[in-house]
């Protein structure tokens, strides 16, 4: 049987990442893709950056592929943006999982410091400042609310305690509890749920002193829980620890059809010179075949034909000269025989799915 997976190319540099990733996919299983619109491209075509037709072909499907949406066209009353949120939303997803491993690129970071460093931000993605109201925009005011409900914390809680079991058994939980109520109910929740993981060692830091800490020694952490705000910063944060916001992967696990992307956004400065580093969608790639497709061999592999890949290939944001095409290339070339590691060149390689 193959997999059903609706693709969201999306805006930008979307569609040259989405591009690269889908190669991947179809080299490790059969897949059904069935292509849909979102952010920009959406407003263009539909006039909505989250057409229904769009969230029907998500919800009828194993998992989701997007690209990346926004950009300056988008600006105005309707945003791009929102199709991603309105996405996340109607799909029900809860938690992000955004892992930052090093992987042998020159960081901006002392010598050293990153090396071996592997860290799982677990973000939530449904509550927060990102969805509370009222919210507002005048001239004069703006208005947005941090609303932050016990059920929300515990889910997304759970699913970091789980990981870090399967990990290194480390939760450090981010919040602004010094200021914010709603970071002292998120630091209760946590702290009353770490009895039914005594195997896991729960620690708290507040966002400020964290965002240093975790570049100062980045090797300590081991799964990073934080709200929707914050936890997306510090995802971003976390690239100087890989060398480059365009290998980060996610996933958005819930209720719904998972969904797949890189952690980056539409780069419009780097749109159609097909030079984007496609690693964070191929990553996301394996996520995939890890959390929606029950092929968790498979994302090992394609996780190892990456790791092999970036040491002869590498777009320039880490530092070489290779497309978008020729970096997706040596990855499949690691895929179809990984005992050549010498091979060199680029490959004509089928881009059929
Ligand atoms: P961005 O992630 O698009 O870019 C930040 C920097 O990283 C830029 O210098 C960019 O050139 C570089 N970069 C990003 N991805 C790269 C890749 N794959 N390879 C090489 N370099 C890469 O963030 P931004 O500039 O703050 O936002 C641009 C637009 O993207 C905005 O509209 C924003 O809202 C949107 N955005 C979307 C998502 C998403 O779709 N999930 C995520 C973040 C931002
Ligand atoms: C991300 C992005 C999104 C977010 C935006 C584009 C809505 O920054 O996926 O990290 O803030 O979640
Ligand atoms: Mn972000």
């Amino acid at each position: 049987m193959s997999a059903r997976v609706t693709v969201l190319r999306g805006d930008g540099i979307g569609p040259e990442v989405v591009e690269a990733a889908l190669a991947v996919l179809g080299a490790c299983l059969p897949v059904r893709v069935r292509e849909a619109r979102i952010g920009g491209d959406a407003i263009d075509h539909d006039g909505d950056p989250l057409p229904p037709e769009t969230l029907a072909a998500c919800q009828d499907a194993d998992a989701v592929l997007l690209g990346a949406v926004g950009g300056p066209r988008w600006e105005g009353p309707l945003r791009a943006e929102d199709g991603l949120l309105r996405l996340r939303r109607g799909l029900g997803l809860y938690a992000n999982l955004r892992p930052a491993r090093y992987l042998g690129l020159p960081t901006p970071l002392r010598e050293g410091l990153a090396r071996g460093a592997d860290v799982m931000v677990v973000r939530d993605l449904a509550g927060g400042v990102y969805f509370g109201e009222p919210r507002s925009l005048s001239p004069s005011e703006a208005v947005n609310t941090w609303r932050q409900t016990t059920a929300q914390v515990e889910r997304v809680a759970r699913i970091a305690f789980e990981a870090a079991r399967r990990r290194r058994k480390r939760v450090t939980s981010v919040d602004k509890a010094n200021v914010l109520e709603a970071s002292r109910l998120w630091r209760g929740v946590v702290t009353g749920l770490a009895h039914e993981y005594p195997d896991v060692e729960l620690e708290h830091r507040y966002v400020d002193a964290m965002s240093f800490e975790v570049l100062q020694s980045p090797r300590r952490f081991d799964v990073v829980l934080a709200d929707n705000l914050f936890g997306d910063i510090l995802s971003d944060e976390l690239a100087a620890v890989t060398g480059s916001i365009g290998v980060l992967a996610s996933a958005s696990l819930g209720d719904g059809t998972p969904l797949f992307e890189p952690v980056h956004g539409s780069a419009p400065a780097l749109t159609g010179l097909g030079i984007a580093n496609p690693t964070g969608a191929i990553l996301s790639v394996a996520l995939m075949l890890r959390y929606a497709l029950g092929r968790p061999e498979q994302a090992t592999a394609v996780e190892n034909a990456v790791d092999a890949a970036l040491r002869e290939s590498r777009t320039p944001d880490v530092g070489g000269h290779s497309t978008t095409r020729e970096f997706a290339g040596a990855v499949l070339r690691r895929l179809h025989r990984p005992s050549t590691p010498e091979e060199d060149g680029v490959s004509a390689y089928g881009w059929g799915v």
